[in-house]
């Protein structure tokens, strides 16, 4: 019985604006307390207890829509953790978090797991959960393949790792193999300068933004959560309006209605922006006749991103990582000058990670400006040429990206 259930185990879903039944944080926190029908006072008490565990205090009593994607996560752990469950699932927890917010979650796990809390964790990232887990489960078509005792399954070698498709267990290994190089020397092209921006009168979240870019580069927006990063994004597209400062893409200032065509968002919580009935209906919509891709051009783009398969299937059918590869596909597919992809792998395991940043070299080497959001180190290094890192909605650092001056870039991420 699902009302059952629910007091003995708590979820933390994938994707977490599924999971919220309210519109303010601190109704969605207690929702569950209240289903158990404590009394009002006790759902206080444990709605405070679940914020101040999680260092979330500041997000209480707001609005769920307005907040950025790895608050949100952290609000949908919380409403998990308030009723007490004994059992605790996972799907992705980290997806959406930034470093530092990965490991106080596999902090808050140790806790867990020391009251004696049964922990089931589905995860791509790996590496902030070495040290924390019993035993690793490995499925494969929906069968259970292995189940390794934590010591073996961290002894698997690199390679034994890669060929099952999983994520690095350690960040340390990474850093010394970046491959990528510094793959343009054409002039920038698109400009951007003293960028404002916010939500509410008097509160900027972006302040005095200034870079230029050039076409072939892949540059890496990092920071931690809240920062103003997707803010940043929905800017550029024209999806949200600036208070001031000027986009010039090839010499032409953009107002921000005129960017919508040229710049292309591929959207943090992607499945939203999925709206035909087919994968391959996702990659030709909205095109007139005249710019609608080639049938090679979709074929290649399905088979680089391994949705062949699926191009039949309705993209509400299709699991998180294969309505990302479908956005990402439909970016693709078109003529936008700038493409922004904001987390494009949160969902993505080894093999499709590497898909995906096959896809964005493809996307600069076809001359193509390319952005790309993320809290994930791998992608980065393996993907980016250049940093940018935003704190407070400033940029903080603007740095290339290669083997030399990683140890900056990687600070950040340790
Ligand atoms: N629609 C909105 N209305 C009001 N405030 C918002 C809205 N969207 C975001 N914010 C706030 O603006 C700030 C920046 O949010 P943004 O989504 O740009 O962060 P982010 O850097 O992308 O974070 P994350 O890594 O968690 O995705 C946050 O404090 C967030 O709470
Ligand atoms: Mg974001």
């Amino acid at each position: 019985m699902p009302e059952a259930l629910a007091r003995i185990v708590g979820s933390v879903f994938q994707n977490p604006r599924s999971q919220f039944f309210n519109l303010d944080t601190t109704g969605e926190i207690a929702f569950g307390c209240e289903n158990l029908g404590l009394p009002a006072s006790e759902i206080r008490e444990r709605v405070w207890a679940a914020a101040r565990e999680l260092g979330i205090e500041a997000l209480l009593d707001r609005d769920i829509f307005a907040l950025s994607g790895g608050e949100k996560q952290k609000i949908a752990v919380a409403s998990a953790y308030a009723p007490g469950p004994d059992i605790f699932v996972f799907d992705e927890p980290s997806s959406n978090l930034d470093h530092a917010a990965c490991l106080e979650l596999a902090a808050l796990m140790k806790r867990l797991k020391a009251q004696g809390k049964t922990l089931l964790i589905a995860e791509h990232r790996l590496y902030y959960l070495t040290g924390l887990f019993d035993r690793a489960i490995y499925l494969k078509s929906g069968e259970i393949r292995r189940d390794w005792p934590q010591k073996e399954f961290l002894a698997l070698s690199n390679k034994e790792r890669a060929d099952l498709g999983l994520r690095a267990v350690s960040l340390d290994s990474l850093a010394s193999k970046t491959e990528n190089t510094a793959r343009t020397n054409s002039a920038p092209t698109f400009t951007i300068s003293g960028l404002a921006a916010g939500y509410k009168r008097g509160k900027s979240v972006l302040e005095d933004i200034s870079f230029s870019a050039a076409p072939g580069e892949i540059i890496g927006i990092v920071g931690k959560n809240g920062q103003g990063k997707s803010t940043l994004a929905r800017v550029l597209c024209g999806l949200h309006k600036e208070w001031s400062g000027s986009v010039v893409l090839k010499g032409k200032p953009l107002k921000s209605k005129e960017r919508a065509g040229l710049c292309y968002l591929v959207m943090q919580e992607s499945g939203y922006q999925l709206f035909t009935d087919s994968v391959e209906n996702e990659l030709l919509l909205s095109k007139s006749r005249k710019e609608r891709p080639s049938d090679e051009k979709v074929n290649a783009i399905l088979q680089s991103l391994w949705l062949s398969a699926l191009r039949e299937r309705h993209p509400m059918s299709l699991s998180g990582g294969e309505k990302q590869r479908t956005a990402i596909g439909t970016a693709m597919a078109h003529n936008a000058a700038v493409l922004i992809f904001d987390e494009p792998t949160s969902g993505l395991d080894f093999g499709n990670m590497r898909r995906v940043v096959d896809v964005l070299k493809q996307s600069a080497d076809d001359g193509k400006i390319v952005f790309v959001i993320t809290h994930d180190f791998e992608l980065l290094i393996r993907a980016c040429t250049r940093v940018l890192m935003l704190d407070r909605g400033k940029i903080t650092s603007d740095s290339s990206l290669h083997a030399e001056n990683l140890s900056n870039v990687k600070e950040f991420f340790s």
